[in-house]
Formats: C-alpha cells, sequence, structure tokens
C-alpha cells in the first residue's frame, strides 16, 4: 500500500521488487551472463550492461531502426524485445560486423557513398542493409516486388523501389536517403 501523499513510481506502480533473471546473450561470438530485471530490452542490454553502445536509441518505441542489429540473421528492432528472451539467439550488432581495419562490404559502400551526416542513424541502416541483402539472396519478396516476380525462384533482384521499401523502416533526420539507396545498391550481387 502507497503511503499516503507519496506517488507511486510510474516506472514500477506496484511497488514490488522488480523480477530478474539470468540470462546469456552470445553478441558478436562472444557469451556474455548477464542477470537482468525482465523488462530490460535487448538494446538496454547491448548498451548498459555490455557496453556496445553502436547501436542506438532513437524513440525507443520501434519506429525509427536506430537500433537495429541482428537476431539469428535477421534484422530486428532492439528496443522491441526484452533480452530474457534472448538467451543463445546469436546476436550480431554493427560493432560485430567490421571495423576500421576490416570493415563489412556495407560499411565500405557508406563511405564511398558518403552514406550518413550526423551518423545517428548509421549502424541501424547498415544492419538492416545487411539483413536487405540477405533476405533478398534468400528470394523473399517485398511490398513493392512486381506481382510477376512473386514466382519467381531464386535472389530477389534489389532495384532503388525495392532499396527503398526494405529499408523503409529506418529513418535518417539528416536525409541521407538518396546515398543510403546507393550504398546498398553497390553491394548488390
Ligand atoms: Fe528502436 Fe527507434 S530506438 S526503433
Ligand atoms: Fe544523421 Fe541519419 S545521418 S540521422
Amino acid at each position: 500500500m502507497q503511503p499516503a501523499g507519496e506517488r507511486p513510481d510510474a516506472r514500477n506502480p506496484s511497488g514490488k521488487a522488480p523480477t530478474r533473471s539470468t540470462v546469456t546473450l552470445r553478441v558478436n561470438g562472444r557469451a556474455h551472463t548477464l542477470e537482468l530485471d525482465h523488462r530490460t530490452t535487448l538494446l538496454d542490454a547491448l548498451r548498459e550492461a555490455i557496453g556496445l553502445t553502436g547501436a542506438k536509441k532513437g524513440c525507443d518505441h520501434g519506429q525509427c531502426g536506430a537500433c537495429t542489429v541482428l537476431a539469428d540473421g535477421r534484422r530486428v528492432n532492439s528496443c522491441l524485445l526484452l533480452a530474457v528472451a534472448h538467451q543463445d539467439v546469436r546476436i550480431t550488432t554493427i560493432e560485430g560486423l567490421g571495423d576500421a581495419d576490416a570493415p563489412h562490404p556495407v560499411q565500405e559502400a557508406f563511405l564511398d557513398r558518403d552514406g550518413f551526416q550526423c551518423g545517428y542513424c548509421t549502424p541501424g541502416q547498415i544492419c538492416s542493409a545487411v539483413g536487405v541483402l540477405a533476405e533478398a539472396a534468400a528470394g523473399h519478396p517485398s511490398h513493392v516486388t512486381p506481382p510477376d516476380d512473386l514466382a519467381a525462384e531464386g535472389p530477389a533482384e534489389l532495384s532503388p523501389d525495392e532499396i527503398r521499401e526494405r529499408m523503409s523502416g529506418n529513418l535518417c533526420r539528416c536525409g541521407a536517403y538518396p546515398r543510403i539507396v546507393e550504398a546498398v545498391g553497390d553491394v548488390v550481387v
């Protein structure tokens, strides 16, 4: 019972101690065993518990894509996922894709095409682009795939329209979209 005159904590209105569990997250090939409040998002676990700050918190509501990472090779908004639900899932963040000495081809393409200004959205854009390339290679269609191509087997073609559609969950406040589309198009094989 809340004492009279005291306002409940908006983040914990019940006043009960948060439930915590031990979880092992496998991030960029390394296992991290953590004891986490069940409400901890994957994004907060990566940034605050593990110290990988490449994935960014933009909206924290699944609307901007700044927090995009790969979970078992598929792109996800890590701000929408609970860390404790990712026991042994293979997580890849921007730090795990490549570095200055050995950049991932998508990272190289963003540099070559100048696909950013402030860079805040860029880790999410690059992780998302890596996911797009894998989805296209696996033949997944998108909302703008022409009906005649839906039955086609093999990799999906990534036209600029396809890239724009497939990358539409990643917002860029600087408006670097034309260069981002070019960069992703450069890596299309
Ligand atoms: Fe996750 Fe915006 S921070 S979608
Ligand atoms: Fe600034 Fe995209 S480069 S938000």
